[in-house]
């Protein structure tokens, strides 16, 4: 538990927006920022159409994000260049807005009479210093855009030559150890093998995604075991027995058997469909597991069952987890910390005790006014509290941005909505 400071995912102010057509865009992921901790269960909550499964796929770079960064481990993965252009923009619009307003100012001095000499060359410094802020708010912003386009592309070339340095490290000690000719032998041609798998590393293999459909997700004319062994297939692992062997453990680690490996897709269940894919994902051995509603597709005690097999991976193997759901309850006693999002916006971020004894958001109130309870006392009183934007903000004046409440607890308001949220904590 003491790795749990160190972040293994850091995604920062992600913007994930479609185009719509007629120059229209939808801003499906809109400034969303979160980390997670190695070893933790980050769960992120939001109604059907919020964004969840949006900032999961731009995670693992199914999409070209449109604007922010995510690192995973430290090397930036994800970077869109889009604020790095609308920064340029501005800072053409305010040179522009200066020189003229420089212009107007002379131009007024000289009509009550200023010298004219002094004036002009007044002017002309003023604007030569707007021009070098210009100037330099271009090259920076060019400069930014340019490593952000490199580390896009080339992220899983630099990881790969990481990896593949740290082996040659750990080869040349392995030979120095090495007594004979023949062991050296062997040693370097073991080495070969990881060396060949390693340079063809990708780094977003180090997290993988347990689709939201299990029955879409899977290709229905491979077998199982295809299915599971693809991934290591494509990273460029060739040894059938080797690969037969991973399959039918991490079958069983999922809680199916071997026999299942020869079936299709088809001839399981649901819950059975969905520990495919955790074994699909689970068998890349990845750091970080975006699980995208494993069980809302699932019966409620099938959804226990993947709940509990999803810990168990996590605490046998300290994978840690992005889980993806609709409603607070599947999360509750699963994540360590939640975030919970409303219309491509993170609303609320708090730890799952902390939203839970003080939810803030009024949309985070809502979504917990809509959890049942097995107690039909409280069900009877159960007052579902729907929200309306409109009605309960106003940010015509004053726009929202994300504080910190409490430490570790953010919430997006804005000056009157902090100060009457302190308000509700009693701070
Ligand atoms: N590839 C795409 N092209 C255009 N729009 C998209 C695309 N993918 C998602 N969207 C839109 O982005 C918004 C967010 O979608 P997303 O799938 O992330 O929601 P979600 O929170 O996962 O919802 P659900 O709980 O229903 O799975 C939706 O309005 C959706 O229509
Ligand atoms: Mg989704």
């Amino acid at each position: 538990m003491e790795e749990r400071n160190e972040t293994l995912l850091r995604v920062e102010h992600l913007c994930q927006y479609f185009k719509m057509g007629a120059g229209r865009e939808l801003k499906a992921v809109d400034d969303v920022s979160f980390d997670i901790k190695k070893g933790e269960v980050f769960g992120l909550v939001g109604e059907s159409g919020c964004g969840k499964t949006t900032t999961g796929r731009s995670i693992i770079k199914l999409y070209d994000i449109t604007s922010g960064n995510v690192y995973f481990k430290g090397q930036r993965i994800c970077a869109g260049i889009r604020s790095y252009k609308d920064a340029i923009r501005a800072a053409r619009a305010s040179y522009r807005e200066k020189v003229a307003a420089l212009n107007k100012q002379m131009k007024e001095e000289l009509e009550q009479g200023a010298d004219r000499a002094q004036a002009e060359a007044l002017n002309k410094k003023l604007r030569a210093e707007a021009e070098e802020e210009f100037r330099n708010a271009v090259i920076e912003n060019r400069r930014l855009i340019s490593s952000a386009k490199h580390d896009q592309k080339y992220c899983d070339k630099d990881h790969a030559a990481k990896v593949v340095a740290s082996i040659k490290e750990e080869m040349a000690s392995a030979l120095a150890a090495c007594s004979s000719d023949e062991e050296r032998k062997k040693v370097k041609k073991d080495y070969k093998a990881r060396l060949k798998i390693a340079s063809h590393e990708r780094i977003v293999n180090r997290i993988q995604m347990i689709f939201q459909d299990p029955i879409a997700s899977l290709n229905p004319r491979m077998t199982v075991r295809d299915i599971i062994a693809e991934g290591l297939i494509i990273h460029g692992i060739k040894d059938k027995e080797f690969i037969d062997e991973k399959v039918y453990n991490i079958l069983e680690k999922v809680g199916l058997v071997r026999e299942h490996a020869g079936r299709y897709p088809h001839e399981f269940s649901g819950g059975q469909r969905q520990r495919i894919g955790i074994a699909r994902a689970v068998i890349m051995e990845p750091e970080l597991i975006i699980a995208d509603e494993p069980v809302s597709a699932l019966d409620v005690s099938i959804q226990a069952q993947v709940i509990n097999l999803l810990n168990d991976l996590r605490s046998d193997l300290g994978i840690t987890v992005l889980f993806i759901a609709h409603d607070l309850s599947v999360v509750k006693y699963f994540s360590d910390r939640i975030g919970v999002m409303y219309f491509g916006k993170m609303v609320e971020l708090a730890p799952s005790d902390e939203l839970f004894a003080h939810p803030l958001h009024p949309y985070t109130k809502s979504l917990l006014s809509a959890i049942p309870l097995p107690d039909p006392h409280y069900e009877k009183q159960r007052k579902r509290i729907t929200y309306n934007p409109l009605a309960e903000h106003d940010y015509s004046v004053d726009g929202p941005t994300m504080r910190e409440i409490t430490p570790g607890h953010f919430i997006y308001c804005n000056d009157a909505e902090f100060a009457k949220y302190q308000g509700e904590l009693g701070l």
